[in-house]
Parts: C-alpha cells; structure tokens; sequence
C-alpha cells in the first residue's frame, strides 16, 4: 500500500497514529541536525520531520532528497511546536521512521510553490510541473466542480448529452475555420466545428427536445486573454420554447452554480438590459455594471459655443469619475496618450475638473463661460471632487470609446472587485449589422437567429433602414464585463430561413452549397426552438475571479495559437503529404 492518508487529510485528532504519506518533495531543509520536508500531493502539503536522533541511514536518505523526488513516508503524527494557521496540515507533523524513494527527480527548471519563479514561456514548456502547483490544481478543481453542477442541474431539467460530429463542414459562427484534409477524398476538407449550431438544431428536428453537451469548438480567430483557438462550451438548444423559457431555465442553471460551487447568491432575477441602453449608458455590449460612471450624451449642451471639435461631429458624450478632480496636470496628459493608443483610437480627450470648492478647470476653457462649464460637467453626471471625461465622434464609436476609458478608470479606482459578482441579460439586439466596406449586411449573432415577432414587417421589407431596425430574438449573458455566452430563438421555416439568407446575400446556390441540409431538414416538421452556449473556460476563470482563462485550461495554447509543451503545430513528413495530396508552398 502507497499511502494510508493524503497529503491533505491529517489533523489534530490524528495524534498519535502511524501513517503512511507518498507525495513529491515540494522543499527540504537542514535546522540543527534535523531534517524537515514538505510533501505535496493533490490534496495538500504535510511537514514531515526526520529527527536528528534518528538512524544514520535515514538521516543520510533525507539529505539526499532533491526537489520533486517522489517518495513514501513512514511515520507518527505529532502535535507543532510551531503551528502553521495558514496550512489545513498546520497543526501536525510526522515523525518519520522509514523513507522510500520511489523516484528520482532532476532538478526542476522553476519553483513549483503558491508563486513560482517561472517566466510564462518557460512555464508552458513544462506544462505538467506548473499543473503541479496548487493555484492550477484549485484552478481545475473549480472546473470540475462547475461541470459537475451543470450535468446535474441541466438533467434534472431533462436535457440529454448528446455528442455532436467533430469533422464536419463550416459553420457560420463568423470566425475563421480550422480545417483537415481528407486523405480518402483527396483535395477535400473538413471544418472543425466553431460551435455544433446546425447539429443542435438538427436534433430539434428530430425531436430530442432538450440538448446539451459541454463541447471542445475552434476557431482560428486573433488570441486574447479570455479567447483560446480551442475552447470549451456548455451548449445547450430546446424545443417548444420562448426567449422568457430559455432565459429562465438558464438563469437557474447559473444561480445554482454560484450557489454550490461559490458560495454566492447572485441577484434575483438578474437585470435585463436591452442591447441599446447598453451602448448609449456603457458603450459596450457587454457592460460591468459592478460601478456606475455611466455615459452621458451631452451633444446640444455642447453646440454651437464655436468649439469646432464638437461641432463638426454628431455626438458628444462624458462620464464623471468620482473624486478624481485632483488628477495632475501629468496625470492628464497620460490619460491622453492612453486614449490615443490605436487599442482605443481616440483623437482626444477633454477634461473639466470639477473642484471640491465648486471651480472648474477645464481644457475648453477658451470657448465657454465658468458656468457653461460647470453645466457641462454636471450633464455628465459630476459633483463636486470629480472629474469630466468627455470623447466625441460617431455616435457608436465615440460611446465604445467612452466604454473603454470607463473600464480603465474602473480599474484605476479599484472599482472592479473580482469577489462581486453582477450578471445581467443582454437582449434586443440588431438582427443585422451593416457593413460599409462590404456594402452588406452581416447577422449579428449568426443566421439561424430568428427576428422579434414584432418586427416580421419589417424583416420581408426592402428599405435598409427597416431592416437596421429589425431586433433579434437573442440574449447575451454578461458578468463583470466579461460576455459568458449567448443565444437565440431560430428561425424554424424553410421560407424565413431563405428570407435571411438573401438578407445577407447569400445566394440560393450558396446557401444549398453551404447549408442544404438545414433548410432541407426544416421542410420536414422542425418545431420552434431555441437555445444558447455558455463560454464554459470564461465561466470557470470568472468563478475563479480570473480574467484569463488560460490557467483553467489543463493544456492551452499561447497567444501564437502554440501549445509550447509538445511544440504544436509543427510541420508534417513528405509521405503525410503525398498521401493527403498536398503540397506546400514556399513562404513567400
Ligand atoms: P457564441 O459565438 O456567442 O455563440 O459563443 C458562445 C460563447 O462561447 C465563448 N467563446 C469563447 N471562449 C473562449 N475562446 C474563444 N475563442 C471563444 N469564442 C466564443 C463566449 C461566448 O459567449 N452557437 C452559438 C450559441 C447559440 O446561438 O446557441 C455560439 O457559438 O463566452
């Protein structure tokens, strides 16, 4: 037998019995002729103490011991000396009597403690060392934890697992596609699936009511901190329902996961914001509503003083930070240059320091009164002690530029703690977005979403500013700025379906080419459904209070798409090549 207990399991009550521990060799140190070491497994870290007293050999193994040797301990439980209040194993140790190296270790390339020592880079090489440490352990561990909530909760809603195809053809979820070629059928590829949209709706059709499957998607799209080319989601679809079905049941779904898994009760029911206030009060479609300064439109205050920044834009918009009157002359000038950043792409920014005295001092002095200035500063929602930040331009632009800078001062103010959590639904969105470079709609979610039944007029009419007009029947579910996931009631007729793609230009022939089998499969009865896919690895970060989702990920990929660990992707031998009829160009 390895071991009789964990690394993590022995306290106080154990006193006095003889155990047996196997674990790895976190660190070993000398303290006057004893020897004390830490070792660690899954479960926790147990000191154990080899005594000076005790027999030479013994005495001799425990010196040789290097980090990250695995060993097997025997020994008795004792009370400290000096207890440990930080460690579950604090209060105990183990006088050891015999020691058994099970396996050596060379030494390794970082510390493998709470905080290592490891640069990024180096630290992905040796993956499995850096999931030895305990922040990645309870990282995967709340992972576990939440998939295991979700299966319960989502079948005692009656929703079944199904798994769905991996190779398979593009899905329009409007990223780029991974694909992989098909040595069988030469010079064709299949699509890795960006998400199995078209394969849950196909199991509507065949009347499986309720799905669901926590479910590996690709996409070959620019990396970010919550964006992995292979990520995890909870998908989910159901028959015979209404926006108000799918929001309530997954409503419960995250309050139960908060509930079991965190410990937190989230508001009830959570807030609902339509997709417009979300981008006139936080220029943002997914907004933390954890603080306010909220955007205000201050464009006919601002008109028409001879100021022709503002005038020679449609909208002008400010947000007040709170107590920020203060911010130096230098501080402002560094708020500046940050807003300029092409990440935020402003021209600008003008500031009114709205004084704890009730003076103002402001960059547009020039072209207002004392009083004029003051008025504007309040119009953006600023007392006394705080600050005016004011951007212009396009109305939508200017406002995500205010979402931006809103974030930032967010976070300079502390103003975003991770132990809050705020979800909302986002609903109402545009069906459509128009695209001036292309001359084209494109769907805002994808173009299975079916449009608000309000506004069916308005989605077979031929004006273009009808159509801007249509609202999607789809939700987003935001928290703490972070989109978690999204979904939509779809279109279930072959006739609408067909609608949206000539909406979006989609030719009859291409539409068949790409996605025949849906609209074929709609002509065969298809009830109304809908559904939604939650970001599990974004789920799981945020749980964690993370904004990457890269250490709840066992095995990720770096911000160049690699897996540095097993150095993919690398290049295939010529005989791969053949056989697939492929040929690689020279880069050029
Ligand atoms: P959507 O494209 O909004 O919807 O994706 C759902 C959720 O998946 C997460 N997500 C990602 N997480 C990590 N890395 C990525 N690259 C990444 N891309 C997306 C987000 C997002 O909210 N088929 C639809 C769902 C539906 O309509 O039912 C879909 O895939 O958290």
């Amino acid at each position: 037998m390895y071991r009789t207990h964990t690394c993590g399991e022995l306290r106080l009550s154990n006193a006095g019995q003889e155990v047996t521990l196997s674990g790895w060799v976190q660190k070993s140190r000398k303290l006057g002729g004893m020897t004390f070491i830490d070792l660690r497994d899954r479960y926790g870290i147990t000191q154990l103490v080899v005594e000076a007293t005790a027999d030479a050999a013994l005495v001799e193994t425990a010196s040789s011991l290097g980090r990250e040797f695995v060993i097997q301990a025997k020994g008795q439980v004792v009370e400290r000396q000096s207890k440990n209040p930080k460690m579950d194993t604090g209060d105990i140790e183990i006088i050891v009597s015999t020691i058994n190296i099970l396996n050596k270790s060379v030494t390794p390339p970082f510390t493998i403690e709470e905080n290592s020592d490891g640069g990024e880079d180096l630290r992905a090489k040796y993956r499995y060392l850096d999931l030895r440490r305990q922040p990645l352990q309870r990282a995967l561990a709340l992972r576990h934890r939440l998939a295991q909530e979700i299966r319960t909760y989502l079948d005692q809603q009656g929703f079944m697992e199904i798994e769905t195809p991996y190779l398979i053809k593009s899905t329009p979820e409007g990223a780029r596609d991974f694909v992989v070629p098909s040595r069988m059928n030469p010079g064709q590829f299949y699509a890795l699936p960006q998400s199995p949209q078209t394969f849950k709706q196909l199991l509507m059709v065949a009347g499986y009511d309720r799905y669901f499957q926590i479910v590996r998607c690709f996409r070959d799209e620019d990396l970010r901190a919550d964006r992995q080319p292979e990520f995890t989601q909870i998908d989910c679809e159901m028959s015979f329902v209404e926006q108000e079905d799918v929001l309530n049941t997954f409503e419960g779904m995250m309050r139960q996961m908060f509930r079991n898994a965190v410990g937190v009760e989230i508001q009830n029911p959570i807030p609902r914001m339509t997709w417009y206030d979300a981008m006139d009060n936080y220029g943002s479609d997914k907004p933390d509503i954890r603080f306010g300064m909220t955007i205000h439109e201050i464009t006919s205050l601002v008109q028409n003083h001879g100021f022709s920044v503002f005038d020679s834009v449609p909208y002008v918009g400010g947000i007040a930070v709170p107590g920020a009157a203060e911010y130096t002359r230098k501080q402002l000038d560094e708020l500046t240059e940050w807003v300029k950043r092409p990440q935020v792409g402003a021209k600008g920014l003008v500031y009114i320091k709205y004084n704890a005295d009730g003076s103002v001092k402001s960059s547009i002095d020039k072209f207002y009164s004392p009083e004029e200035v003051k008025a504007i500063a309040e119009a953006t929602g600023a007392k006394a002690g705080d600050l005016a930040l004011i951007m212009c331009g396009g109305k939508r632009k200017a406002q995500n530029m205010l979402g931006v800078l809103r974030i930032e001062m967010g976070n300079r103010l502390g103003m975003r703690d991770p132990k809050v959590f705020a979800p909302l639904w986002i609903v109402d969105f545009p069906l459509f977005e128009w695209d001036d470079e292309t001359n084209r709609f494109y769907a805002m979610h994808h173009p299975f979403t079916a449009p608000k039944p309000e506004h069916i007029d308005w989605y077979y009419s031929d004006k273009k500013e009808d159509l801007e007009r249509v609202c999607a029947n789809a939700y987003d579910f935001v928290l703490n700025g972070t989109e978690l996931g999204g979904g939509s009631i779809r279109i279930h007729e072959a006739a609408m379906q067909e609608r949206m793609f000539e909406i979006l230009g989609i030719s009859k022939e291409e539409a068949e080419y790409k996605f025949g089998f849906i609209i074929n499969a709609f002509k065969f009865g298809a009830p109304p459904h809908g559904g939604l896919a939650f970001g599990f690895d974004r789920v799981c970060a945020l749980f964690g209070g993370q904004e990457t989702i890269r250490d709840y990920i066992a095995f990720p990929k770096n911000n160049q798409g690699r897996d540095q660990m097993i150095d993919a992707p690398s290049e295939i031998d010529q005989t791969q090549l053949d056989e697939l009829y492929l040929d690689i160009r020279p880069l050029e």
